[in-house]
């Protein structure tokens, strides 16, 4: 997107792109500039930190990091930003992503991160969070998140008559 980016999405590794997708694909879909970049709080915390430092002075309003295993890397961002971080816990390789939801929600007090559900459901709801507080300050905005929750209303609300004879 060729806006300045309002969200700024952090990933472990390239291997979170699969279920970040959908965080990307959520935020395009409303018209949300965006950027995206691979970046772990193990095997490069200098990079994190330098993008969670230098994101409000470049616009970035809300971040969302996603990452598996012993997941740091919403935590260390929530330590180096005021911003809001949401945190989305990544499958993994060995618990379903329990072992990177504790890592990423259980916070000690004074440093938030707000945690979503693992894999692709927390990946879509990350975005929709992020629009949900953008929607506060941007009324354009709110009426694009707002049609989009009227009309998956109406899409259930239709698959309910298909299920229904
Ligand atoms: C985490 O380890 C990443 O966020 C990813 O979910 C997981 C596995 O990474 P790869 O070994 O696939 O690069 O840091």
């Amino acid at each position: 997107m060729s806006a300045s980016p309002l969200v700024g999405i952090l990933m472990g590794s390239k291997s979170d792109w699969e279920t970040m997708q959908h965080t990307a694909l959520t935020l395009k879909g409303l018209a949300v500039p965006f950027v995206a970049h691979v970046a772990s709080a193990h095997r490069t915390p200098e990079k994190v930190v330098a993008f969670c430092q230098g994101a409000e002075d470049r616009g970035i309003k809300v971040i969302i990091a996603a990452a598996g295993g012993a997941a740091h890397l919403a935590g260390v961002c929530a330590s180096k930003t005021h911003l809001p971080v949401l945190g989305v816990p990544m499958k993994g390789w060995a618990t379903e992503g329990l072992d990177a939801l504790l890592a990423t929600v259980q916070m000690p007090a004074g440093i938030p991160v707000g945690t979503l559900a693992i894999g692709k459901a927390g990946a879509i709801n990350a975005a929709l969070l992020a629009v949900s507080i953008l929607s506060l300050g941007d009324s354009s905005l709110r009426a694009r998140y707002l049609a989009f929750r009227q009309a998956q209303q109406e899409k259930a609300l239709a698959d309910d008559d298909l299920v229904l004879p």
